[in-house]
């Protein structure tokens, strides 16, 4: 593992990485192993995002959710990153009905769940104030514009935001107005790559792109898009780097074949008496006496 891989990630380091040019990485994660994984691998930052809903969970979208559903796979995944920054993702409903509330769940992520910061969806004047308060309350908040999932309802499908002058310059702002509320990074989601230009210069604080062009600041995607995972639809801005929906349907396959065949297990999956006596006179034996 190269001195890089070994180095304990902090928010600080991000904006170091930002002023020397060198990109983010950022990839999802839910739970102890993939959160191993993610982490060996040198990724900067995790985030628990509440794609859970969807990606492990079955749900339609991400408003299902719940708080504790969150914090259940956050801890899991703070205990398999050793170096990457987790970040747990603020679910629908747990900062809209007062402040008191929202701290109190984004404090959640950090006293219970282990997380180093949270993340919260928009950036409307009333989600400002909350977002100042976390900071207030010493928890580090990631921004997000561009699509934001949890406004589904509104959007009526999932679809790239930014494309119109009046959108273009409402998502400028609203990424200005996070960093201005003390944001220490902002997620900018399927907006068109100039825009995302744009945004990434005019900020000090790093941008982390998703379907957002390459010059963010740094990347992140769904770990179930990049591995393959679940079959069918995948957004244009998925690259797949391996297949293992065939891989696990091929070896579970396999599995079954082998056991209604009787090929599995084989005698080197199995464990023996100690070598002396036979199990059968043994009862026998018993029986007689
Ligand atoms: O929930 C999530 O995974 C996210 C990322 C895709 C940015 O919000």
């Amino acid at each position: 593992m190269s001195d890089q891989k070994n180095q304990y990630v902090t928010i600080p380091r991000l904006f170091a990485k930002k002023e020397a040019g060198e990109k983010i990485v950022a990839l999802t994660a839910y739970d102890y192993p993939m959160a191993r994984i993610v982490d060996e691998a040198g990724v900067d930052l995790i985030l628990v995002g509440d794609s859970l809903g969807m990606v492990v969970l079955g749900y339609e979208n991400t408003i299902p959710v719940t708080m504790d559903e969150m914090i259940h796979h956050t801890k899991a995944v703070s205990r398999g990153a050793k170096r990457a920054l987790v970040v747990g993702d603020m679910p629908y409903f747990s900062f809209h009905l007062s402040e008191k509330e929202t701290i109190f769940n984004a404090s959640r992520f950090l006293k219970e769940a282990g997380a180093k910061a949270v993340k919260i969806e928009g950036a409307s004047p009333r989600r400002l104030k909350l977002i100042e308060s976390m900071i207030e309350a010493e928890i580090p908040v990631m921004g997000h514009v561009g699509l934001t999932p949890q406004s589904i309802n509104h959007l009526g499908r999932f679809r790239v935001s930014g494309k119109t002058p009046d959108e273009a310059k409402r998502i400028v702002q609203g990424a200005l107005d996070l960093q201005d509320a003390g944001v220490f990074s902002v997620i900018l989601e399927c907006i068109p790559k100039e825009l995302a230009e744009e945004i990434t210069t005019r900020l000090i604080v790093p941008t982390i792109g998703i379907g957002a062009g390459p010059h963010c600041d740094g990347q992140i995607i769904v770990f179930h898009d990049l591995v393959g995972f679940m079959d069918g639809y995948l957004p244009k801005f998925v690259k797949k780097y391996a297949y293992l929906h065939e891989t696990i349907l091929g070896a579970v396959s396999s599995y079954s074949d082998d056991v209604r065949h009787k090929q599995f297990p084989e005698d080197a999956h199995s464990y023996h008496l100690k070598s002396g006596f036979d199990i059968r006179d043994l009862l026998d034996k018993k029986r007689e006496k």
